[in-house]
């Protein structure tokens, strides 16, 4: 098999010949929250399954496009159908497409999914920007040999989140009348839920909301220098918490139920970004 360099030149080859826009933000897209993708205009949709070396995704309703298209004027790529650790694959191809924006000039990611509340204050439905993160995957991405090109051996993870992003999307929201949150972002590698246990010391460790992705991809995103802002749909409430068991037909309801406005704050987001 080529290298990692060579196989990611060999992928971005052959979406460039497909698209004529310049995305420079990026936005993956979390459970239930792929129809955002539908609102991009003059829309060019890449399968991620025709992709050179592209890892392809096993889960039910995670169609994989790579949909580069417009929102207020501006050239947006949007990943939808993300690959997921719990389904067997490597940080390497999971952190696939991140690594790919980086060659198509992406200077600014939007990540999403969908987690369990672990903040008492917290409801479903609730939107949370993530301050920083926790990671309980027990796997770096960047283990290995370091890519010099793209990023150093020891990156700073101090400003994970852009700051400034956090702010500037809390001022929208608020415009907007949509109900965020801030908090700490845990995830593991699943696909189990959390026992009770384990959210008591998620809890006690200061975590607000915990899921299964978003970490890697930050990670890669941080050591090839992107900002990132990381929003996280609250789509139910952590295990022990909830009155009833969870279930991803919950996930996904609480994900459908809060589209509209996710879609309105990203676009605005995306406008002023
Ligand atoms: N735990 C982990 N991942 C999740 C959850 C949760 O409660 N909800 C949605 N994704």
């Amino acid at each position: 098999m080529p290298d990692l360099l060579t196989r990611l030149q060999e992928s971005v080859g052959f979406v460039r010949a497909k698209i004529s826009l310049n995305p420079v933000i990026a936005i993956i897209l979390g459970s239930g929250l792929g129809p955002f993708a539908d609102a991009l205009e003059k829309a060019t949709s890449v399968r991620t399954s025709d992709i050179p070396h592209y890892p392809r995704s096993t889960v039910e309703g995670h169609s994989g496009e790579l949909v580069f298209g417009k929102i207020h004027g501006k050239d947006i790529l949007a990943v939808k159908g993300r690959v997921h650790y719990y389904e067997g694959y490597s940080m390497e191809q999971v952190t696939y497409a991140v690594r790919m924006m980086h060659f198509l000039g992406i200077r600014s990611l939007i990540v999403t999914n969908a987690a369990g509340g672990l903040n008492p204050r917290f409801s479903p439905g609730d939107l949370m920007f993530i301050t920083s993160h926790l990671n309980y995957f027990f796997d770096n991405p960047l283990r290995g040999i370091n890519l010099d090109s793209l990023g150093p051996r020891f990156p700073d993870m101090e400003e994970d989140y852009d700051r400034a992003y956090i702010d500037m999307a809390e001022a929208i929201a608020l415009e907007l009348k949509v109900r965020t949150q801030r908090g700490v972002y845990c995830a593991h590698s699943g696909p189990t839920y959390e026992t009770k246990s384990e959210v008591k010391m998620f809890q006690k460790m200061g975590v607000d909301a915990v899921g299964m992705s978003t970490i890697p991809e930050v990670i890669v995103a941080r050591h090839q220098g992107m900002r990132v802002l990381g929003i996280s749909c609250i789509t139910n409430l952590g295990t022990g918490i909830s009155a009833t068991p969870l279930s991803h037909e919950e996930v996904t309801e609480t994900a459908n139920r809060v589209k509209e406005s996710f879609q309105n704050l990203i676009s605005e987001i995306i406008r002023k970004m």
